[in-house]
């Protein structure tokens, strides 16, 4: 359909807190556009993401959760060929909800093997011990996170503490309150009935793992093309990119110049002047924007400019060019300054700090099979599969340096759960030459090509705005994305990151106690069986599911 921009206002994401918190995945109805009907969903709650839960760092929040699905938008897409998945779960749809840079124990981590079916929850715990920061919480459940998140199933996690108060006022300087603003920023395919789709080609057929959801109108908040009208003052704009495969190149339509002041895992040590920002799915920007310069009633888009990758580009994607639009309204707003520091001086947090001394260094790959070229294709970490045993066993308490070999020829956002690292910077690798070396095995044997003396280039370090403590990178293609993560020790979390757990701790939840007459799923109770440690994957979700994601334990 052809929809008109801008005549939609950005909702105002619903705020919960408290230290249980009940969250419920329901099949729902959302309008994502004025002159659209209500089209299917899934949310959180009710109609189309979920609330923002606020929390306080030093309180521990816990989650009821409870799978209440009894429809799924896109049921006929799930692709039954992948990881053990059958015609039941079209019906009985799997979910598994994870914190998105949350330092949680692992069996409140989101395993997507963890999972819980309609009829179904548990309580995940997190205890809040980190950064503030702005978090989110999204579906993890095996080869159907892509589905499930695009149908709905995400929402902010907004981890706030003693800098960050939410208040007017706070230490730092910074706008809060109606000034600072969440923006989920997804793109779509939308159905002129209203409805979505994850089919943006028509080379792979229904049912079958498309390899990219892309789309073609922005939406922000649930809304396509939506308008907020701001003040005439500064701004903190926290943007999540959650859409399932595109990176963007985001400005504002005017070239006007803003402030990088955090990423994923908390503040930058000063703010970082900037006139774009590179943003892959998982990553969050914590912006400072200033709408004082418009006149009243003057506007400014929100665009990306970045173009489809090449692997998009050949399943059909076309670049989606804008989210929203800003109208300054004549009243004047928060002043400012710009601080000219977040981090480091009296009454603000510890700085970010030198970048530490690995201890251990390990080489990590991006890749396809060395026999598939052409789209959609599996994509793979260490040219293995999920269920591979060969996994990472990093010492907790060490630094490691991670050099990511991405042998593809398209980026890839790479996330590794339970910790933030710091990047130290990238270098174009000749892959080519790399391969006929190192050649790739067979998929399924490991392969962890070492890149150094492939290298063609010096190392660029991190973009401005990647200077502080973040849990997901772009790695460009054919390149080295070399970063540094210290892995944690039991003492410093506060629980154990390598405790075994069963999936007994998902729990039949119906029945009248919990007020909830639906009908029952007929389940048969599999043994429990014992899973263990976290997850590091690709957050373009299609790779995700299939199969560009690997488990990993920190060990003792
Ligand atoms: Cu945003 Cu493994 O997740
Ligand atoms: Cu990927």
């Amino acid at each position: 359909p052809t929809l008109t921009p801008f005549v939609d206002e950005l909702p105002v994401l619903e705020q919960v807190s408290g230290s249980t918190i009940e969250i419920d995945a329901v099949s729902s109805t959302h309008r994502f556009h004025r002159d659209l009907p209500p089209g299917a969903t899934l949310a959180y709650g009710d109609g189309y993401l979920g609330p923002v839960i606020a929390a306080h760092r030093g309180q521990p929040t816990e989650i009821r959760f409870r799978n209440r699905l009894n429809a799924h938008p896109f049921a006929a897409d799930i692709d039954t060929s992948l990881h053990g998945l059958s015609e039941r779960d079209r019906v009985e749809i799997p979910t598994s909800l994870h914190l998105h840079g949350g330092v949680t124990p692992p069996e409140s981590d989101g395993h997507p093997e963890l999972i819980s079916r309609p009829g179904q929850g548990m309580t995940y715990r997190f205890p809040n011990r980190q950064e503030a920061g702005m978090l989110w919480y999204h579906d993890h459940a095996m080869a159907v996170t892509r589905l499930n998140v695009y149908a709905g199933l995400a929402g902010i996690y907004q981890l706030r503490d003693e800098f960050d108060t939410g208040e007017a006022g706070n230490p730092l300087g910074l706008p809060s309150g109606e000034f600072d603003l969440p923006l989920v920023l997804q793109e779509k395919i939308m159905g002129s009935d209203g409805s979505q789709s994850i089919r943006s080609t028509p080379v792979v057929p229904q049912g079958r793992w498309e390899g990219g959801a892309v789309g073609d109108v922005g939406v922000v908040n649930g809304k396509i093309w939506p308008e907020a009208r701001v003040a005439r003052g500064l701004y903190r704009l926290r943007l999540l990119n959650a859409a399932s495969f595109s990176v963007w190149d985001l400005s504002f339509s005017n070239g006007m110049v803003f402030w990088a002041v955090g990423m994923e895992g908390g503040l930058l040590d000063a703010p970082a002047a900037t006139t774009r920002i590179r943003l892959a799915p998982g990553e969050r920007a914590d912006l400072l924007v200033d709408f004082a310069l418009l006149e009243p009633g003057a506007t400014v888009e929100l665009r990306n400019t970045e173009d489809a990758a090449p692997q998009a580009a050949q399943i059909g994607a076309v670049r989606m060019p804008v989210f929203m639009r800003f109208r300054a309204d004549a009243v004047r707003g928060f002043a400012g300054p710009v601080p000219a520091t977040l981090r480091g001086e009296a009454g603000q947090p510890r700085a970010v700090g030198p970048i530490p001394q690995p201890q251990v260094v390990r080489n990590v790959s991006l890749s396809q099979p060395s026999d598939v070229r052409l789209p959609p294709s599996i994509m793979s970490l260490n040219n293995l599969r999920f269920h591979s045993d060969d996994i990472e066993m990093p010492r907790q308490g060490t630094v490691e340096q991670w050099n990511i070999v991405n042998a593809t020829p398209d980026p890839h956002p790479v996330h590794l759960h339970l910790v933030t690292f710091r990047v130290l910077g990238r270098q174009a690798v000749n892959t080519l030459a790399m391969c006929a070396r190192q050649p790739q095995p067979p998929l399924g044997i490991k392969w962890t090509p070492d890149p150094d003396p492939f290298v063609v280039e010096p190392l660029r370090g991190p973009q401005p705005w990647e200077t502080g403590f973040k849990d997901t990178v772009i790695c460009d293609p054919n390149s080295v994305t070399r970063i540094v993560v210290r892995f944690p020790t039991a003492e410093e979390l506060g629980f154990d990151p390598d405790a075994a757990f069963t999936t007994d701790l998902v729990q039949d939840l119906r029945g009248p106690e919990r007020g909830h007459a639906e009908p029952a799923a007929h389940h048969d109770h599999p043994a429990a069986h014992t899973l263990q440690g976290y997850v590091w994957h690709c957050h373009i979700l299609d790779h995700e599911d299939h199969d560009m994601m690997l488990k990993y334990r920190t060990v003792t």
